[in-house]
């Protein structure tokens, strides 16, 4: 029926203690596409995606992922059906090496040590500064290579889909396009689904297929590819 649709919110309400951030989100991601929700500071972004990974139950409407409703999943549940959730500010484990962060993120979805393994060879493909970095302590490294980090952690239980909030968040810029540069090419390569929250004028431009502007708990606007193409469109939109 709805195949192609992957992720899909409807008249979705979320808040905190009763008190509504999220005043009816309507958000449509097909199968394989990159998108952005984009929007100033306070305005409901990561309420957003707390709610699409369930860390945050809905006041009304709901969260279908692959065509059914997960509204009363636990995050750990929507993690096991494939979506992975990288946090604002990244989360990773400050004294653990970088490879024990990896294999932290293993086996979500079932898969055993030999499959871990090849994931972590994959993620390292990708990723070669984790490669390098492998016996670190997550803790010393710089911003970006945390965020990095964060994401091949998410990466190793093999999810169809990929939440990331403000991924470029305290990164300096040439990281950051690297940053950007990978996630295009591991959507390309294994068709994986990247719903992000950003700020960055620079890594929406060269991530986004399209983003959605949000504004007071709702979408105001949608951006699409050619539009996106132009600057001062997107920084209009994040300055609203
Ligand atoms: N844990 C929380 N408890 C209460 N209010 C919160 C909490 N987290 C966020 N808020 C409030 O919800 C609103 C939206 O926050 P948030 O979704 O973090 O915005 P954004 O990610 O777009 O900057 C803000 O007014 C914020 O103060
Ligand atoms: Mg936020």
């Amino acid at each position: 029926m709805r195949k192609e649709v992957l992720l899909e919110t409807m008249g979705l309400w979320a808040g905190y203690g009763g008190k509504p951030v999220l005043q009816g989100v309507d958000l449509s991601v097909r199968q394989g596409e990159i998108v952005a929700v984009i929007g100033r500071n306070g305005v409901g972004k990561s309420t957003l995606m707390k709610s699409l990974i369930g860390l945050l139950p809905p006041q009304q409407g709901s969260v279908l992922f692959e065509g059914a409703e997960v509204n009363g999943l636990s995050a750990h549940r929507r993690a096991r059906l494939g979506i992975g959730y990288v946090p604002q500010g990244r989360d990773v484990f400050p004294r653990m090496s970088v490879y024990e962060n990896l294999l932290v993120g293993q086996s979500i979805d079932g898969s055993g040590d030999k499959e871990a393994q090849a994931r972590i060879e994959t993620i390292y493909g990708y990723f070669p500064i984790l490669e390098e970095r492998r016996n670190q302590r997550a803790g010393t490294l710089s911003g970006g290579q945390q965020q990095q980090l964060a994401i091949g952690r998410v990466l190793m239980g093999g999810p169809d889909l990929i939440l990331l909030d403000e991924p470029s968040e305290g990164i300096q810029p040439n990281i950051v396009q690297d940053i950007a540069r990978i996630m295009v090419e591991l959507n390309r390569d294994t068709g994986i689904t990247v719903v992000f929250v950003e700020q960055n004028l620079d890594m929406i431009r060269a991530m986004a297929g399209r983003c959605y502007v949000m504004d007071k708990g709702v979408f105001t606007a949608e951006i699409g590819r050619e539009a996106l193409e132009d600057r001062e469109t997107v920084r209009r939109h994040l300055a609203v």
